[in-house]
C-alpha cells in the first residue's frame, strides 16, 4: 500500500491560468527512497512545496489530490495541515540558510518543533535533541545545540537541518536537492546517513536531484521530470537496463560520465509546429503523432511507465 499517493496533480499561475505542473501523479510506497529526476525549471521543488501546501504565492492548484494514509492534504484546515507539516512529512532544502532562523540557536529551533508537536522542551527537550544529534553524527552535540546557524560549516548546517526534520520521527521526508551545495566528501557522507535513516526508521525518502550518478546508487524507484511533467517511472534497475524515453535515453547516452543534466541545455531546438507531446522540440523522432494526441503515460514492463507514442 501506498504511504503517499498524488493524482493528476495541476499547479500554475493564479491569473494567467498557465499550468506550470501537469497532472503529475505518483505515489510512495513505504520505505522506499523515490527518487525525482528532472533539469532546472522541470518543476521538482514545486512538486515538493505543493505536497506539503507550500505553494509560493500567486501560484495555485488547479486540481489534483494528495492523499496521505488516504486524507487528502489539500481538504485540511490550516491547523490540520500545521500538525502534519515537520511531524509527519518533513522537507529539508539545498540551503538550510535560507531555511533555519539565524537568530535562535540550533538547539532552541529544534525546541520549537518539539515543543509544537509533542510539548516537550527544558531539560527533556534537550536530552532529545542530543539524541537525535547522534543520530545524525553531529559530533560535540552538547556544544552543537548551542551554535548558531552561521557557526556551523556547510556539512554540519545540513545535518543540523535533518535532525531538525526528523526530530519528530515523520513518516516521509522530502529532500529538495539537500546535497547539491556541498563538497564530494560531505556529499557523500549526508547520503550515507539518510540511507542508514531510511534502513533503521523506516523512514520513506523523495529525493530530488538533477544528478544522474546519485540515484543510480541511493534510489529505489525514479520518476523523470520534463517541463512539469512525468515522461518516465521506473525502479531503478529497470530504468537503467533499459530506458525507454527519448528524454531518458538522452540523458543517460549522451553523456557517459557526466552526471549533471545542466550539459543538455544545447539541445534545446526551434519548433515551428505546435505539439501535444511536450518533448515534441527536442525530441529525434518527433513523431507526427504527437502533433494530434497528447501521449498518456503506459506500463511497458512491471511497473516501468513511459509518455511516448513509440510504446502504443
Ligand atoms: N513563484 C513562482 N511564480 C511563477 N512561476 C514559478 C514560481 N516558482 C517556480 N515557477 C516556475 O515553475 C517552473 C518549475 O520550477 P521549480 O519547481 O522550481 O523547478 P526545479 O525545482 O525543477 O528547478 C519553472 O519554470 C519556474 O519558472
Ligand atoms: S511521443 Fe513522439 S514526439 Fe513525444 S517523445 Fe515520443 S516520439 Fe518523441
Ligand atoms: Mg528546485
Amino acid at each position: 500500500m501506498s504511504l503517499l499517493e498524488i493524482k493528476d496533480l495541476t499547479v500554475g499561475i493564479k491569473k494567467t491560468g498557465e499550468k506550470i505542473l501537469k497532472e503529475i501523479s505518483f505515489s510512495l510506497h513505504y520505505g522506499e527512497i523515490l527518487g525525482i529526476l528532472g533539469e532546472s525549471g522541470s518543476g521538482k521543488s514545486l512538486t515538493a512545496l505543493s505536497i506539503l501546501r507550500l505553494l509560493p504565492p500567486g501560484l495555485t492548484y488547479f486540481d489534483g489530490e494528495i492523499l496521505f494514509q488516504g486524507k487528502n492534504l489539500l481538504k485540511l484546515k490550516e491547523e490540520e495541515i500545521n500538525q502534519i507539516r515537520g511531524k509527519d512529512i518533513s522537507i529539508i532544502f539545498q540551503d538550510p540558510l535560507s531555511t533555519l532562523n539565524p537568530v535562535l540557536t540550533i538547539g532552541e529551533q529544534i525546541e520549537e518543533v518539539l515543543f509544537y508537536h509533542f510539548g516537550l522542551k527544558g531539560e527533556k527537550a534537550r536530552e532529545f535533541i542530543i539524541r537525535v544529534f547522534k543520530d545524525v553524527g553531529i559530533p560535540d552535540p552538547e556544544l552543537r545545540i548551542k551554535n548558531y546557524p552561521h557557526e556551523l560549516s556547510g556539512g554540519l548546517r545540513q545535518r543540523a537541518m535533518i535532525a531538525m526534520a526528523i526530530a519528530c520521527s515523520p513518516k516521509i521526508l522530502i529532500a529538495d536537492e539537500p546535497t547539491t551545495a556541498l563538497d564530494l566528501t560531505i556529499q557523500m557522507q549526508v547520503l550515507e546517513l539518510l540511507k542508514t535513516l531510511n534502513r533503521e526508521k523506516t523512514l520513506s525518502i523523495i529525493f530530488i536531484t538533477h544528478d544522474i550518478g546519485i540515484l543510480r546508487w541511493f534510489a529505489t524507484r525514479i520518476l523523470v521530470f520534463y517541463k512539469g511533467q512525468i515522461l518516465e517511472a521506473a525502479p531503478v534497475e529497470s530504468l537503467f537496463k533499459r530506458p525507454l524515453h527519448p528524454y531518458t535515453k538522452l540523458l543517460f547516452d549522451s553523456y557517459p560520465g557526466k552526471n549533471s543534466l545542466s550539459y543538455l541545455n544545447f539541445f534545446d531546438k526551434a519548433v515551428s509546429e505546435e505539439a501535444l507531446c511536450n518533448f515534441y522540440g527536442r525530441c529525434p523522432i518527433a513523431c507526427k503523432k504527437s502533433l494530434e494526441n497528447a501521449p498518456q503515460l503506459i506500463e511497458v514492463y512491471p511497473s516501468h511507465f513511459v509518455r511516448c507514442f513509440l510504446y502504443e
